[in-house]
């Protein structure tokens, strides 16, 4: 923790010199020697050992002209609280890390402490219409994806294809044909040596060339096209207002602010359902869900027009977020009678830790470009998720796809918000608000959450939180995400995100044979109840990986261990609604169909979606892409 905030590359000089100050570090190397047992600097305690470290470390950084900070304002850092219980605190996050209780995003796993030091996931990019700035673009991808990190682009502004282009009287290329140009920039970037790069393409509704965007992806077999992709659609209200009212809809050129057609909003909208049903792309942002809880909307003087490559997190241009997910299943406990209940106390615990992570990452993230470094510390963004949903509701006993099953999903997101809002306020107390908070809605008592706005389903205090906010500001502009937790749930050995399980059983093959992947705590479910043998797993492997409908398995084990096949495409939209109610920012779900669902089950999904407040939707039809990262048995 300490290098990382402490050390900076940047500001490296070229010629090897630097300007800094080391007397006041002499003057305490020197004077070391009287500080025997404890040094303490305001409310911050050390022992001489970690004095000593700190100083020399600051020396040594200083003396490479590696310094991000002079001694005053570390020694001020130190005052203000920076470090309070760092030692303690270090071995609680080690202990919380290494105990699968939470983990942040792979870029922090893997570039933490490292030369990079970019700890961030999420990224999104502007892109105006210019060679300059398409290019910028390019180059800002490219610098964003080695150290690991994801881009959004909205390429709405864009002109069309065939549009008029001044500088040598020909016509435009088009916003596809550069996100082909983006596409293989991340081709040849692999994020930090470890994975390929990840965007996110979106193009409003209301551009000229949006057909041919609906299109992008069509001779997608799997991972040809536009492979570092996923494409949406920014929708906006006035074009469900032309679908709902039978109207037609303009399409209007960015270049010139003109109308070039008009559109019948229902073909264009049966065609985005039908390729979405197809190709599983495009999906489909909802920007004016995402703005209307927008408190940060005034401060920085528009809505928000981009998310994230997943779509979990909404972020204005040049803005980033670090994340971290909390392990719900960790907080299952068992009374004396063996009956399982939530800890909520240690959950509200670990947020407001997890929180404070975030919070100080920002502060040591080294970001790829000054531009980030600048418009993220604006609102100081942070994303507290969770993971571990579905193995947390099967040691409940609890189906996911039940009326109590979504009221914990919205009890665990709202102590989530919560209790990172609580976080923010005390550490707005000593280390102040967000930059931008003056000019936020959260002035007026607003919170950019869904939740609040319904005192009938609280749980938790909002009023006093609200009153304490208004008083004392958040450092934070916005607080929870869900990511899909794709590489560190599989770390944190616990199910993904927000999702149901993909597969109780499922063969896996590796060099020395086929073994049977059981998930941990239905193996454990199998085997109190004296049901596991080498036959049951093949019998679930075989059929899907789900237990519905086989006759060895209890009829309450079926309702509980659910599958994301078994649970209805309407479930699956109903938990990610009550998800988002307490998010301040969104969630990455998948709207699993079955393989018969048809286009209008697509459509219906939208507008249900859209109905219940979600913030996005990404549907897939079971078996609409030949290539799939997992695959079981029965599909074969
Ligand atoms: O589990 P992990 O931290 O690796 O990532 P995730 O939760 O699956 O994805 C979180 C975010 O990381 C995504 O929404 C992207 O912004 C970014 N990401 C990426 O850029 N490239 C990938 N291959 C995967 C994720």
């Amino acid at each position: 923790v300490i290098p990382d905030l402490l050390y900076d590359e940047r500001v490296y000089d070229k010629n090897g010199k630097h300007e800094q100050d080391l007397s006041r570090v002499k003057y305490y190397l020197e004077h070391f020697e009287e500080f025997d047992g404890r040094y303490s600097i305001g409310r911050f305690k050390l022992n001489k050992y970690h004095f000593e470290r700190l100083v020399n470390l600051y020396r040594e950084l200083a003396e490479k002209g590696r310094m991000k900070v002079s001694i005053d304002e570390f020694l001020g850092m130190l005052e203000n609280g920076a470090f309070d219980d760092y030692e303690s605190e270090v071995e609680e996050y080690f202990r919380l890390m290494t105990g699968q209780v939470f983990m942040p995003n792979t870029p922090a796993l893997i570039n933490s402490g490292r030369p990079l030091g970019m700890l961030s996931a999420c990224f999104v990019v502007p892109i105006e219409d210019d060679m300059e700035s398409i290019m910028k673009a390019a180059h800002d991808v490219a610098m964003i994806q080695k150290s690991g990190g994801g881009t959004g682009l909205n390429f709405s502004k864009l002109r069309p294809e065939g549009d008029f282009v001044g500088s040598t009287a020909g016509a435009a290329s088009g916003p596809v044909s550069f996100m082909h140009l983006i596409d293989a920039v991340s081709d040849v970037i692999k994020q930090g040596g470890v994975r390929r790069g990840a965007n996110m393409g979106i193009l409003e509704v209301w551009h000229p060339d949006i057909e041919k965007f609906i299109h992008a992806k069509e001779k997608n077999i799997g991972t040809n096209v536009l492979s570092n992709f996923n494409i949406s659609v920014g929708i906006w209200e006035d074009f469900w207002e032309a679908l709902r009212d039978g109207k037609r809809y303009p399409l209007v050129n960015p270049r010139t602010g003109e109308k070039v057609k008009e559109i019948d909003p229902k073909s264009l909208f049966e065609e985005l359902a039908f390729m979405a049903w197809s190709k599983a792309d495009p999906g489909v942002i909802f920007f004016d869900v995402i703005n209307r809880r927008n408190v940060l909307e005034p401060a920085k003087g528009g809505p928000i027009r981009a998310t994230n490559p997943c779509g979990e997190e909404p972020l204005y241009e040049y803005e980033s977020c670090n994340l971290a997910s909390i392990n719900l299943a960790k907080f299952v406990k068992y009374d004396d009678e063996g009956k399982p209940y939530f800890d909520w106390d240690e959950y509200a615990y670990v947020i407001q830790k997890v929180a404070k992570y975030l919070d100080n990452a920002i502060d040591v993230n080294r970001f790829p470009l000054p531009e980030i470094d600048y418009n993220t510390k604006l609102t100081r963004r942070i994303g507290v998720g969770m993971m571990g949903l579905a193995d947390a509701l099967f040691k409940l006993g609890i189906p996911y796809n039940s009326e109590e099953g979504f009221a914990f999903m919205r009890k665990a997101t709202e102590y989530l918000t919560f209790y990172a809002y609580k976080y923010s306020v005390e550490a707005a107390k000593k280390r102040g608000t967000f930059p931008l908070y003056e000019k936020s809605r959260y002035k007026d008592g607003e919170l950019p959450v869904e939740g609040f706005y319904h005192r009938e389903i609280w749980n938790l205090p909002w009023d006093e939180l609200v009153e304490e906010i208004k008083k004392h500001g958040v450092r934070n502009g916005m607080v929870t995400t869900c990511p899909p937790t794709g590489s560190v749930s599989m770390i944190a050995d616990t199910s993904s995100g927000i999702e149901p399980i993909f597969a109780l059983v499922y063969k896996k093959s590796v060099t020395v044979g086929e073994f049977y992947y059981v998930d941990p705590v239905f193996e454990a479910e199998l085997k109190k109840r004296g049901l596991w043998s080498d036959e049951i797993l093949k019998k679930i492997s075989d059929n899907y990986g789900s237990v519905q409908g086989l006759e060895e398995i209890p009829e309450d084990m079926q309702r509980v261990f659910v599958t994301s096949m078994d649970v209805h495409w309407l479930d699956h939209i109903l938990a990610q609604a009550n998800i988002q109610l307490w998010l301040t920012d969104s969630a990455s779900k998948t709207i699993n169909m079955p393989n018969d669902a048809t286009v209008e089950d697509v459509k219906a999904a939208y507008l249900l979606a859209y109905k219940l407040g979600c913030k996005g939707i990404t549907v897939y039809r079971d078996g609409s892409l030949s290539v799939q990262v997992y695959s079981v048995e029965g599909e074969k």
